[in-house]
């Protein structure tokens, strides 16, 4: 008998290319997550197109619609758990979130932050790794919590920062890594692998590599 999915919801505010990402991963017959829904703020975010195209149903909660955040949220959960997730994923869903909203869905809702974090929560991460001078900068996966691009990290993925780049160069190079990194934390999150411990998740089954990784490279 086919074990069940995990069923995902995605939110997205935008282009979409992460929630690109994770579709194309719950393609392969063996993923063990699949998306039941994409809910977005923005009735325009390119990235709902791409979920109609692949056939999943999407909602609308528009913000500009509700006086204050906590209203807005109490609509977002609806529209959300209409879905029955196991998972919710933000993906560039660009609003900050009330604790309310963020403990219903506790240890079940992750995000994806275009920085090593701690390092540079926030918007404007790029330049401002450039502004700071960091060799490596990178993207993170996390639980949410209350506090903005805080949270349990669950896995993250460095790239290194080059003499000549600008912030779109770097952000293109840190996407690259995005897309590999999402659908892998997902994959785990589906998988029961991952264990919150305080700060910190354990990973089951998570080969050791004490490796150092050192940039620049210098020939
Ligand atoms: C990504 O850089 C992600 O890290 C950040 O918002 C951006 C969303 O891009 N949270 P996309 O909509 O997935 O293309």
């Amino acid at each position: 008998m086919a074990v069940a999915k995990t069923r995902c919801v995605v939110l997205i505010s935008g282009r979409g290319s992460n929630l690109s990402a994770i579709l194309k991963a719950t393609q392969s017959t063996d993923y063990p997550a699949t998306i039941v829904g994409v809910v977005s703020n923005k009735a325009e975010a390119p990235g709902l197109q791409l979920a109609r195209d692949a056939g999943i149903s999407v909602s609308v909660v528009p913000n500009d619609d509700y006086a204050d955040r906590a209203s807005y949220d109490q609509a977002l959960q609806v529209a959300v758990d209409a879905y029955q997730p196991d998972l919710v994923i933000l993906a560039g869903f660009m609003r900050i979130l009330t604790p309310g909203f963020v403990t219903h869905y506790q240890n079940r809702m992750i995000n994806i932050h275009p920085s090593l974090l701690p390092s540079f929560t926030g918007l404007q991460t790029h330049q401002r790794a450039l502004d700071a001078g960091v060799r490596l900068h990178g993207c993170t996966v996390h639980f949410v919590t209350a506090e903005l691009d805080h949270g349990p990290i669950i896995v993250q993925a460095a790239v290194p920062v080059l003499e000549d780049d600008n912030a779109r160069t770097l952000a293109a190079r840190v996407l690259a890594v995005e897309h590999q990194l999402y659908p892998l934390a997902v994959r785990w999150f589906a998988e029961g692998r991952l264990q919150i411990d305080g700060a910190r998740v354990r990973v089951d089954g998570m080969v050791g590599n004490t490796a150092s990784l050192i940039a620049p490279v210098l020939e």
